[in-house]
């Protein structure tokens, strides 16, 4: 009895699951066919119109970020990045950090941590404030399609030391390899992991410390690195980094 009655249980859910399954097929199947109607239709639209809309997901306009990027708006108070950050990303000094080649999505999660704090730098508090999240998800696609920035590691004397912390740690007091998140070229791992490779120097050094002072504290993760180094680790593998390619 009791079997049987489990087994009907099954075949009910199974027969909800196929007419589920059914659903979302017809549904998308009504999508791919209203998009390839609409595309004639419209030939003046941008080719973004033609792509279906994922729902939760904003649609991302290159174009915007770029304009905003290099112009900002200043009906809305907002700053041109390319005054700093330089054109497309590539910025001239260790003052500003080179934002070109950067994966989209954590670019796009500091934007917000300036934005709510958890990355406290006054500067760029001030320059995300009148930002909207599309704007920094526009921004973000912009910078990541921009050519890589390369660098050179300045110093000879501790460049043995920098390679060896990236690429196997400092096992004695408990610091994985860099390489182990960031990749051993240097170019990270979308979404969470940033490209490192090519960026200043100084910039790198002084993040370390932001997070093991706790100024920057939006990564569990490198806030327990960081704590572990010291400023000569620190130099050492940043001078490293902005030759790695
Ligand atoms: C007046 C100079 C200035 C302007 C203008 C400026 N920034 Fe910045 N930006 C900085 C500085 C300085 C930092 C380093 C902050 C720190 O040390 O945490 C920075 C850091 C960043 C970072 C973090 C990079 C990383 O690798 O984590 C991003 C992203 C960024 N800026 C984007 C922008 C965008 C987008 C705009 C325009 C809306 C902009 N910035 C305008 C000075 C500027
Ligand atoms: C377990 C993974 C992991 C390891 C290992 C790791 N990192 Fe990171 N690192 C991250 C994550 C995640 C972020 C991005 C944090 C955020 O979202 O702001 C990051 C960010 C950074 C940044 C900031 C980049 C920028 O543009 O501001 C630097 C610098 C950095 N890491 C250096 C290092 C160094 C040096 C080592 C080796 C001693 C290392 N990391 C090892 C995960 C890791």
């Amino acid at each position: 009895m009791r079997q049987s009655s489990q087994i009907s249980k099954l075949t009910n859910l199974r027969a909800s699951f196929l007419a589920l399954s059914l659903t979302v097929l017809a549904t998308g199947f009504s999508a791919s066919v209203f998009a390839s109607d609409a595309a004639p239709g419209a030939p003046m639209a941008s080719p973004a119109a033609a792509k279906p809309v994922v729902p939760g997901k904003p649609k991302t306009d290159l174009a915007a970020g770029e304009a905003l990027y290099s112009n900002g708006d200043a009906s809305r108070g907002v700053v041109a990045c390319v005054g700093c950050h330089g054109a497309n990303g590539k910025s001239a000094s260790a003052t500003w950090p080179k934002l070109s080649a950067q994966h989209a999505a954590y670019t796009t999660k500091q934007l917000k941590n300036f934005k709510d704090g958890s990355r406290a730098n006054p500067v760029m508090m001030g320059m995300v404030a009148s930002l909207t999240d599309q704007d920094m998800t526009n921004i973000s696609a912009y910078l990541v399609k921009q050519e890589v920035s390369l660098g050179v590691a300045q110093n000879k004397d501790t460049i043995e030391l920098g390679q060896s912390i990236y690429r196997g740690g400092i096992a004695a007091k408990g610091v994985p390899a860099c390489a182990a998140c960031h990749s051993p070229t240097g170019a990270g791992i979308p979404a969470q992991y940033p490209r490192l490779g090519g960026q200043w120097a100084d910039y790198s050094a002084a993040q370390l410390m932001a997070f093991r002072e706790g100024t920057r504290k939006n990564s569990a993760q490198m806030t327990i690195i960081a704590t572990k180094l010291s400023d000569q680790e620190m130099k050492a593998v940043s001078d490293y980094m902005a030759g790695l390619r």
